[in-house]
């Protein structure tokens, strides 16, 4: 967070900082650090200038508890310009702690920090050059190789000249892996420095003068180089001029925004870290270098790409602060799971038309021809994401009539599995970000497949590498646990199915069914959540259970798999999501009197085979929990207890039945005593492999 020629308070810059940290707390949150300006030892000297580092093991409120115990900084000093940096983290190397969580230095003085959001996969390699030189090293992580490069590279500069963001492209061009990363240093007063490779990084700008900051498209200005060394680049009015460079491909550079006008800026890897205090945005772009110096941003790249759109636009955000926050709800999560009647309309909002049961994606009619005439389609994702291709499958080689694959991307990655140019791969996230299915996707296109994105975050990296897609428009999801975005996917998938199926005569009965249901799936989600207080005096029975049975077959596999999925989240219960028809073939063995046991059993294609299973396990003394239609009497007959759903369409039907089990978890966690929304071990975006 940089603010410009507007004073703020060092209590003011340290409020924004954990605010926006807070808001990401949901990415990981087992440590977290700041580092600010400290007191200036000389007014004269720029190498008096400190930095103050705060970390802290934990969540955010205990960092923020240890900014105020400190009496080392001046809370009320008023700062002109400042800028300040933060990091929630989530271990991938070395345990959470205080030394291992970001800021990282590149000295005891603090001459370079450093946040970074990634992996860097290089870095023993360079830990071991580095230590070579004589560094030494204080945290086991990957980023500390960053901060002490910098050092080093600033420390072997061949003239005083050398710009902050020329030593953070010397560094960047070390690293490889996947990094977001903001540079400070008391070289630099002010200044600050930031870039990404494969992870987001978006800037926020707020302006006194709003038409500063509206749709400025910002453009690049090419200009002719030399091949030499590199030294210096000097950006002004929008021109970049340079003494000379390295590089044989083309430099770019673009105008500058807060033209010494009273500015701030937010370097953020979510939108939501600073939605509360400006929605205009530019989301940076793989290797794009921004700098704000002297109040001024401006962006330049390493590499120009062919094809690569020269400009960089400030957006307009919509996402509305209470969006994102909890209103009267306990947790996230419960209030996300409540906002699905709203959140699945916003999926078919502008897409479906009733009338006419014309169903349009418009993110995929440029590609429209080119999808149906592809040989197959393989649907690709992890945990939840992937549970909605499951529950989809069926439905999408009906009214596709193609061969359809489900992929859980990081095992599709292992095998190598053969993909084709007539192929279209299609990468569910709700994030955008999960580097598993980003990875599946470079796959994909490096093997010349069409890639279709379904996300719930605009402008994120699937969104932006998919060669086109749709947008889930379920609104941010920030309990980990993912629930509202399930149904949209669950959604967005069967609109894509109808979208294809549009000129299939034969099919067009069942697409009818279909549309019909769909509009009236809001208000049955409505009635399906009014059982929560049934649902809650189910999960008082069971909340000390060890583990939780979850079985079903036809289109509510796919919910079994979810429902034990949410229930291990976020109540460490054990749970395991059983195909009923494999029944016989195993999971039999663990039934007894004891064994808590959730059944789906819907009237459909799949009900008497269901009902077997059911008097498999009511022969072993097994009591189960029943989800069925209402009004059933067979099944009030065998059940423990019954949850009784209103019916749908068969292949909407598991929008219905995953609910429960998403109130179940919810309870079963609260019961238990967990932090719903925060599980321990795991994070909402897994940028990591
Ligand atoms: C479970 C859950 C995870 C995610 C998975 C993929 O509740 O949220 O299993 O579904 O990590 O994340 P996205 O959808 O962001 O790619």
């Amino acid at each position: 967070y940089l603010n410009y020629r507007v004073s703020r308070t060092r209590k003011e810059i340290f409020e924004t900082l954990v605010k926006g940290l807070q808001r990401l707390e949901y990415r990981g949150y087992d440590s977290a650090g700041i580092a600010v300006d400290g007191p200036t030892k000389t007014t004269t000297d720029m190498s008096g200038n400190t930095i103050c580092l705060f970390k802290k093991k934990g969540k955010v409120k205990a960092l923020d508890e240890e900014l105020y115990k400190k009496d080392s900084l001046d809370l009320d000093e008023e700062l002109c310009t400042h800028f300040g940096i933060a990091h929630t983290r989530w271990a991938t190397h070395g345990e959470p702690s205080a030394v291992n969580s970001h800021p990282h230095r590149s000295d005891k003085d603090n001459e370079f920090v450093v946040i970074h959001n990634g992996i860097i996969t290089n870095y023993k390699e360079l830990k071991e050059y580095l230590k070579t030189k004589g560094y030494e090293f204080e945290s086991e992580t990957d980023t500390e190789v960053i901060p002490k490069l910098i050092k080093y590279v600033y420390d072997n500069r061949e003239s005083d000249n050398v710009s902050f963001s020329t030593l953070v492209e010397r560094v960047i061009q070390q690293l490889e892996g996947a990094f977001a990363l903001v540079f400070k240093s008391h070289h630099f007063p002010g200044e600050a420095v930031s870039t990404r490779r494969g992870s987001p990084l978006l800037i926020g700008v707020r302006s006194e003068h709003e038409q500063l900051t509206e749709n400025i498209p910002i453009q690049y200005n090419k200009y002719t180089h030399t091949h030499s060394f590199l030294h210096v680049s000097h950006f002004k009015e929008g021109v970049q001029e340079k003494n000379s460079h390295n590089r044989s491909d083309s430099f770019s550079g673009i105008n500058s925004v807060g033209d010494g006008r009273a500015v701030e800026y937010y370097f953020a890897s979510d939108a939501s870290a600073i939605i509360e205090h400006t929605n205009k945005v530019l989301y940076m772009e793989d290797d794009d270098i921004a700098v704000v110096k002297g109040g001024k941003l401006s962006i330049h790249r390493l590499n120009r790409r062919a094809g690569e759109d020269p400009v960089r636009a400030i957006q307009t955000l919509q996402m509305e602060l209470q969006q994102i926050m909890k209103g009267n709800f306990e947790s996230f999560m419960q209030k996300e799971i409540f906002e699905q009647p709203e959140s699945v309309v916003n999926t078919m909002r502008g897409r479906i038309c009733f009338d006419t049961n014309k169903v349009v994606l418009g993110g995929l009619k440029e590609h429209l021809k080119e999808i149906k005439r592809c040989k197959r389609l393989i649907v690709i994702g992890c945990g939840t994401s992937f549970h909605a291709a499951v529950a989809t499958r069926q439905i999408l080689e009906e009214l596709t009539e193609l061969p359809v694959m489900v992929e859980l991307a990081s095992d599709f990655l292992d095998r190598n599995t053969p993909v084709f140019r007539d192929d279209v791969c299609f990468f569910i996230s709700q994030s955008g970000e999960t580097a598993d299915t980003l990875m599946a996707l470079r796959y994909c296109k490096n093997h010349n497949a069409l890639t279709v994105g379904i996300t719930n975050t605009v402008g994120s990296s699937i969104c932006r590498e998919t060669d086109c897609g749709v947008h889930v428009n379920a609104g941010p999801e920030i309990g980990v646990a993912s629930t509202k975005a399930y149904t949209s996917q669950f959604v967005a998938l069967i609109m894509f199915a109808l979208m294809l199926s549009e000129d299939r005569l034969s099919l067009q009965p069942r697409r009818l069914e279909i549309i019909n249901s769909l509009r009236m799936l809001p208000e049955l989600i409505k009635k399906v959540l009014t059982l929560d207080d049934k649902i809650k005096d189910i999960a008082n029975e069971l909340y000390l259970q060890r583990s939780l049975l979850v079985m079903g077959r036809g289109f509510h596999y796919a919910t079994c798999l979810e429902g034990a999925l949410k229930i291990k989240e976020i109540t460490y219960m054990h749970s395991e999501g059983i195909l009923a028809g494999e029944l016989k073939h195993g999971p039999l063995a663990l039934i007894d009197k004891d064994m808590p046991v959730i059944m789906i059993i819907m009237r459909d294609a799949c009900y008497t085979k269901c009902q077997n299973a059911l008097q498999q396990v009511t022969a072993r003394s097994g009591r189960p929990i029943i989800l069925c239609c209402q009004d059933d009497p067979e099944m009030t007959k065998n059940a423990y207890q019954t949850i009784e759903l209103p019916q749908t369409v068969d292949c909407l039907q598991g929008i219905l039945t995953v609910i429960p089990l998403q109130l179940l978890s919810f309870h079963l966690a609260v019961l238990r005593g967990f932090d719903v929304d925060f599980p321990r071990n795991l994070a909402k975006s897994v940028t990591v492999e």
